[in-house]
């Protein structure tokens, strides 16, 4: 695959998209750079899927353009295809399959040479290594996930999509899926990750969306969308707003800069 000399790892204009009566999407834009973590939040319905579905070319948009890796995702769908890898929800994992036979199953399928190193390099990346001779099928949520998410990486795909990589799990497989995600972006990957989780945004992202009623209605750095919600807000305690605050703030419609009141003026 040749690589494209491009500014931007993701690239959506104008995307639309609706689904019967219900538009989804009424005109998103993003624009991500290469090797960055990118979070998009948003609500249950919201229409992150939709959009990374798109971005996969698994779903056609009904108007706007989207690259990925520099290839226009409607005419040049099998080149994003070849730079893509997109772990869902519901982990793609062999169950019968040994940990290390899934990701020698998968290498083998994109014809690489030595599957067997190629796992034992991954599973020891991933903290696998003492469970990559037991049946995946025996694996924690967290671990599966891990699997999931290791798999994906066979092949060295420059953009990985991960939609809610976390979601279901508990708390010390979600820190598990954390550090895996931290080792992509370390790796110098291009992350784009769907979220219903402040804290899960917060903790991983380079930058962060905010996908509301069908559009991009925050875009930024962690420290640009608080900066949305001055810290001078907080009238009793000086403290910075988390992001929690930030996204109820530009979600909901309570005007940021009044303190709660019964009586609007
Ligand atoms: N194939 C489809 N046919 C009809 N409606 C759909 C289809 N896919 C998605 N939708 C609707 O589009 C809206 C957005 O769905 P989407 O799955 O993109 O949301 P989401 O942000 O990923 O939500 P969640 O956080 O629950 O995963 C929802 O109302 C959903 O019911
Ligand atoms: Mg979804």
């Amino acid at each position: 695959m040749s690589a494209v000399a491009t500014a931007s790892a993701i690239r959506v204009s104008g995307v639309r998209k609706s689904f019967g009566d219900l538009e989804v999407l009424r005109g998103v834009d993003l624009d991500i750079a290469p090797g960055s973590v990118f979070a998009l939040l948003g609500s249950n319905g919201a229409g992150k899927t939709t959009l990374v579905r798109i971005l996969s070319t698994l779903l056609a948009a009904d108007a706007g353009t989207a690259a990925v890796h520099g290839f226009d995702v409607g005419a040049q769908a099998a080149e994003v295809r070849e730079s893509i890898s997109l772990t869902g929800q519901f982990a793609a994992v062999d169950e019968i399959l040994t940990g290390r036979e899934n990701l020698m199953l998968v290498a083998r399928l994109r014809h690489l040479p030595g599957p067997g190193a190629i796992a034992d390099d991954l599973l020891a990346r991933f903290s696998l290594t003492d469970a990559g001779d037991r049946r995946a099928g025996t694996y924690s949520g967290g671990m599966r996930r891990r699997l999931d998410i290791a798999m994906s990486l066979i092949g060295d795909p420059p953009v990985i999509f991960l939609d809610e990589p976390t979601t279901g799990l508990d708390p010390q497989a979600r820190l598990e899926v954390w550090q895996a995600v931290k080792e992509l972006a370390a790796g110098g990957t291009t992350v784009l990750l769907t979220t219903q989780y402040l804290d899960e945004a917060e903790q991983l992202a380079d930058r962060i969306a905010i996908l509301h009623q069908g559009r991009i209605i925050a875009d930024g750095t962690l420290a640009e969308l608080k900066a949305l919600l001055p810290a001078a807000t907080v009238e009793y305690v000086e403290k910075q707003p988390t992001l929690e605050e930030v996204f109820l703030s530009i979600v909901g419609d309570t005007s940021p800069a009044e303190p709660p009141s019964k009586e609007p003026s």
